[in-house]
């Protein structure tokens, strides 16, 4: 179930085919699935995933939906509901898989509509998804009919999740290859749009994330870049001493202006801000899904303006900008 053949089959017949040998070798070098103590659990989960006959599917609203022919059976509903389950937690969505909802802790679709009105139609076009999660907004990408959606994200558990989806709505033109945008071929320029979305916070120096980019990105690709952000002017940007709503790993919360500068310094023009809006407590909460911890717990209880470390809590901004170079 879970391999590359696809999309070497596909980028065999582009002008993307000039790579095929360095994505030959970093899967083969970083690609230790079984070095990972879950992975044979999850694997497993996959292969009980059932077969459903006959799918349709649907990218174009909220939740990716799949309908069976016949509606499924209360203990088949159980079954389906319990192997999905055995992939916890689910983080990004939602999904909705004949009849068994999966309510994911995040709205993803609320993201993709502050986004999606605000971008260059994606209609042919070659995407990037870098840190694409369960991909959850390449499914969406899906819908406008892209030349190829390419999702990139080191997390294996979130790779599971996507093929269990795949599972579902069969080959799509969405590709999910398990590495970090380090491991992305230096200098590409192939790309018509990249998405950098939830993940500049966590790069521990923005400036050369953008720079990776850009450089991904084709002279006038389109970037689409979505951050947390702090209210504040020019030059202003939060580096939290510790954790940021119990996240370890933050480093960089510009304002958006410190924002826009940062992309015009790295190469980038036409660069704006298109959203900018506090995540709400029904955005990003526990579910049966996702049962850990989550927004309401990472905010002051006494005043959720404020993250439990004291730091304002959290504004995310959308970007949208063109490769200058
Ligand atoms: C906050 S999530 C964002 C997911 C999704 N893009 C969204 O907006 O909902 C950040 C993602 O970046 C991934 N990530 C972490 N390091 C990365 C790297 N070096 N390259 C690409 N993705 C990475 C994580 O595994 C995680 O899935």
């Amino acid at each position: 179930m879970i391999n590359h053949d696809a999309f070497f089959d596909h980028i065999e017949r582009s002008y993307l085919k000039q790579w095929s040998s360095h994505f030959h070798q970093v899967l083969k070098n970083e690609f230790e699935p079984e070095k990972h103590g879950d992975f044979e659990r999850w694997n497993n989960a996959l292969t009980q995933l059932p077969n459903l006959g006959s799918l349709t599917s649907a990218f174009d609203q909220s939740a990716i939906t799949v309908t069976p022919e016949n509606p499924l059976s209360e203990d088949d509903l159980q079954e389906l509901k319990a192997a999905l389950l055995a992939l916890h937690p689910w983080r990004k969505g939602p999904f909705s898989i004949a009849g068994v909802d999966i309510d994911t802790e995040w709205r993803s679709d609320w993201k993709w509509d502050r986004v999606l009105p605000h971008i260059s139609p994606l209609k042919h076009r070659k995407i990037l998804d870098v840190g694409c999660g369960s991909g959850y907004h390449m499914w969406r990408m899906c819908a406008e009919e892209p030349s190829m959606v390419v999702g990139i994200d080191p997390s294996l558990l979130f790779m599971m999740q996507f093929y269990a989806i795949q599972h579902f709505v069969g080959q799509q033109s969405a590709y999910y290859l398990p590495i970090g945008i380090e491991q992305m071929p230096k200098n590409m320029r192939a790309f018509d749009s990249v998405f950098s979305m939830g993940v500049l916070y966590h790069r521990r120096s923005p400036m050369d994330h953008l720079i990776e980019l850009r450089e991904l990105l084709r002279q006038g690709g389109e970037l689409i870049l979505e951050t947390l952000v702090i209210e504040g002017g020019l030059g202003e940007a939060l580096v939290p001493s510790g954790r940021y709503a119990r996240m370890g790993n933050v480093w960089f919360l510009p304002s958006p202006d410190t924002m826009i500068l940062w992309l015009e310094k790295c190469g980038f023009k036409d660069v704006r801000m298109v959203d900018c809006a506090p995540t709400a407590l029904d955005e990003q909460r526990s579910t049966e899904w996702m049962t850990f911890q989550s927004l309401r717990d990472y905010l002051d209880p006494g005043d959720t303006s404020k993250t439990i470390e004291g730091y304002p809590a959290p504004i995310r901004a959308v970007f949208v900008a063109t490769a200058a170079k």
